[in-house]
């Protein structure tokens, strides 16, 4: 059975495993992402391969990047959350390694991998949206991934949402990704933390005290004993979810949305906020179906298997 190698490369892990063509895990590798430097970043994958495909026969290598990555699936153009920038990517992997490699975006992955083997199977249309630092999208139309012109389609977190709105790592001003991500939902919980201390008292008990300590499972912990800011944070996020979703609907009308990210393992805070969000914005709502909105099946592993899997179809 031809096996593939899928790389998943977030700003904080490198996810890695060996997966056969049923999209399988073989056998399964994390290391941490090496701060902001792209040329430790290749040598870590290249290592992580090397060490999976240790007595096997390996087909090709897919990576999911989390940026903007050319048509011919080599460059990592630009990333608005890494150091990455005209990033060779394909080239330097597939020196070290000396198999085939094609490059990704991470979403887009992601997307594959769970519209092939998770939530989406049976699906035409599917939107997968993920909701981490940022937030990456990735499009199955009519069974296929949609990449866009350049490659650089589906970069669903950079849609504007609020005119000179908060600035984004992409330079541009109120990105979808600065009010509906894990990083917006840090952002809205240090805000009202800041302006209405009493209100936060739980959150900022649990934070050691200061805004600025305020971080993800910080927000997620008080959220769920009940503090008022917290609570706030994910209701305003699942209200922004539910709008940009609202809005991907009316372009593409999806059988389904996925959603996955870091951020949707407190999915209960928040999941049923944003599909009554989504219902209450959905243009011509009450005369057309409502896409289900689901979670990911293939949680943390749905980028490497999609990227395997893409690997394998190259
Ligand atoms: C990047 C995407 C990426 C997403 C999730 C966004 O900021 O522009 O390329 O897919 O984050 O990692
Ligand atoms: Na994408
Ligand atoms: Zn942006």
């Amino acid at each position: 059975m031809a096996l593939t190698i899928g790389v998943d490369i977030g700003g904080t892990k490198v996810a890695a495993g060996v997966v056969d063509e049923d999209g399988n895990i073989v056998e399964h590798l994390l290391r941490p992402t090496p701060a902001e430097n792209p040329e430790q970043v290749a040598h870590t994958i290249g290592d992580v391969v090397l060490e999976l495909g240790k007595g096997r026969e390996i087909e090709a290598v897919g990576l999911g990047a989390a940026g903007f990555v050319d048509e011919t699936r080599a460059i990592v153009r630009f990333a608005p959350n890494l150091a990455w920038r005209e990033e060779p990517l394909q080239k330097k992997v597939s020196d070290l390694v000396g198999l085939p490699v094609v490059v990704e975006n991470d979403a887009n992955a992601m997307a594959w991998g769970e519209a092939r083997f998770g939530a989406g199977r049976g699906e035409t249309h599917v939107v997968c949206v993920t909701v981490g630092t940022g937030i990456g999208g990735g499009i199955v139309l009519d069974g296929s991934l949609y990449r866009g012109r350049w490659g650089m389609g589906a970069e669903l977190g950079h849609m504007q949402v609020v005119p000179e709105g908060r600035l984004c790592g992409c330079g541009n001003l109120g990105c979808w990704e600065q009010y509906a991500s894990g990083s917006a939902l840090v952002i809205d919980a240090r805000e009202s933390a800041e302006a209405n201390p009493e209100q936060a008292a739980q959150l900022l008990k649990i934070a050691g005290g200061t805004p600025d300590l305020i971080e993800g499972p910080e927000v997620t912990e008080a959220a769920r004993q009940g503090d008022p800011a917290a609570l706030a944070a994910f209701a305003s996020i699942a209200q922004w979810l539910g709008r940009g979703l609202a809005d991907l609907a009316a372009i593409l009308d999806p059988g389904c949305f996925i959603l996955g990210g870091g951020v949707s393992r407190a999915a209960d805070l928040w999941l049923d906020q944003t599909r009554e969000s989504f219902a209450a914005h959905l243009t011509g709502r009450g005369h057309r179906p409502l896409a289900e909105i689901r979670l990911a099946e293939l949680g943390a592993s749905a980028g490497l298997v999609g990227a395997a899997d893409l690997a394998r179809r190259r």
